[in-house]
């Protein structure tokens, strides 16, 4: 297990570069199986999610390669069934696998899918995803150890309505029905940034596809699709965590390649916080301007509200605001269970079942920790701590950089699945830490 040992206290002062985003680019190399022929999509980052996607696509025969700019191409040519014990061996590696079956469904009239993984941010039920495939004529087998998919009749466009706007289950529709014969209506669809530019992806390989109002999407099915070339979307998710962490401790962090239009939400609450940013047209320039930070009363929410993702890294930076802030959850019933570590490390958080600070949400009558009172200004303290996933762990490290005295922080091999040359970073940034495998 990877630590990282760290003396906090001083601030973040430097510059990090963005790729394209991992909840993009994973999506994007598994739509590549679509195309009769090659694609080649940049930006692509070096994080372990790729790794694991790259690994799958390869057993299935595309064939992959990988430049130092990022830049990936993926020949699907040869797709071919892969030996199940092989996929098996990614069980609970990650969430993506899921988002296969409509593709090796067009491509081998078959598909088997590993156990999945990703954050324990809550029971994150595929049961959409399920009905989704069902709708479009999949049968499915839930093994013991994965699940069969196979189509005896084809696939053919469906009616589709989401009871929440998931994001997998709306990329599990567009990645299916775009071959699949006739039209498909999907309701209730997510329309993150992320999402559209998997229906700009689609277009280039010669999808048919319309975003209409009220989150509705419309798609002609087609008989066959070709390679695309795409640049993909920044990483809103990384751009957020670095101007939280430029928050935090007092600091001042250029990110290169970030953009005002995707992150609109976010920076209208990182000023109310009390944050500065200026946007260039390279990037965004995120720091503290000195003073006092100031409380906020938010929810997460879907596109275009303040996404689940920025709240892990915004709760660090609220124990340093003057007062009491409240954040409700409503994406994941369990995301705040990496506020152990920030009360173990002098912060003041409280979790809440009630639905506060807003409107109820799905999650207010069930037994759910998912709102949190923060209150303001505390010192942070070092201390030893563990990785719980990707954000929480993003989080972690923030608050140990920022504390006083030195924390040793275990399990973070878990920030490399969504953070590119993480160290390399933290380094450039000035930060005073070493590192042991
Ligand atoms: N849901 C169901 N049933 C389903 C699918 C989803 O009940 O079949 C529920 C989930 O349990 C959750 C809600 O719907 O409560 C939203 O889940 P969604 O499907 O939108 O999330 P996802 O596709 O699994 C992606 C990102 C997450 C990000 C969310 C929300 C990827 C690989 N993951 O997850 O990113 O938080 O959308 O924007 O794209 C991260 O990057 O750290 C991360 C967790």
């Amino acid at each position: 297990m990877s630590q990282i040992t760290v003396t906090g206290g001083k601030p973040l002062i430097g510059r990090v570069d963005l790729k394209g985003a991992k909840n993009l680019v994973t999506k994007a190399m598994v739509a590549a199986l679509l195309g009769e022929t090659p694609s080649v999509l940049k930006d692509v980052p070096f994080i372990s999610d790729v790794d694991i996607v790259s690994r799958l696509l390869q057993l299935h025969g595309v064939a992959i390669s990988h430049s130092e700019e990022g830049v990936m191409s993926l020949d699907p040519s040869n797709v071919a069934s892969a030996r199940m014990v092989d996929i098996d061996a990614h069980a609970g590696s990650s969430r993506i696998p899921i988002l296969f079956c409509g593709p090796l469904l067009h491509r081998l009239g078959e598909a088997f899918i590993p156990g999945l993984g990703g954050c324990h941010i809550g029971d994150r039920p595929i049961d959409y995803h399920f009905e989704v495939l069902r709708n479009f004529g999949a049968v499915i087998e839930e093994l013991e150890n994965g699940t069969r998919l196979s189509a005896p009749r084809g696939l053919k466009g469906a009616k589709i309505s989401l009871p929440y706007p998931s994001v997998g289950a709306t990329e599990q529709v567009l990645l299916t029905a775009t071959r699949a014969e006739g039209l498909t209506e999907l309701s209730g669809a997510a329309i993150e940034p992320e999402i559209m530019d998997l229906i700009a992806i689609l277009q280039k390989m010669g999808a048919i596809i319309s975003v209409d109002t009220d989150r509705v999407i419309r798609i002609e099915g087609v008989k066959e699709l070709k390679g695309y070339t795409h640049r993909a979307l920044f990483d809103r998710n990384e751009a957020a965590s670095w101007a939280c962490a430029a928050l935090a401790t007092k600091g001042d962090i250029f990110v290169g390649g970030a953009r005002q239009q995707e992150m609109t939400t976010f920076l209208n609450v990182f000023r109310k916080v009390g944050g500065a940013f200026e946007i260039e047209d390279e990037g965004i320039r995120f720091y503290h301007p000195g003073g006092d930070l100031k409380p906020v009363v938010l929810e997460t929410d879907v596109h275009p509200g303040f996404m689940t993702d920025w709240q892990q890294p915004l709760v660090v930076a609220l124990t340093q605001a003057k007062g009491l802030s409240i954040i409700h959850e409503t994406v994941y019933e369990n995301r705040f269970g990496f506020t152990d570590a920030l009360v173990q490390m002098g912060a003041q958080i409280q979790i809440y079942r009630e639905c506060l600070g807003g409107t109820a949400c799905r999650f207010g009558q069930r037994n759910f920790n998912h709102s949190a009172v923060i209150s303001g200004p505390t010192e942070l303290h070092a201390a030893d701590i563990r990785v719980p996933d990707l954000r929480g762990g993003f989080s972690h490290m923030v608050a140990a950089l920022a504390a006083k005295g030195t924390s040793n922080v275990t399990n973070v091999q878990l920030i490399s699945r969504g953070y590119e040359h993480f160290l390399q970073k933290l380094t450039d940034l000035g930060a005073d830490f070493s590192y042991s495998e």
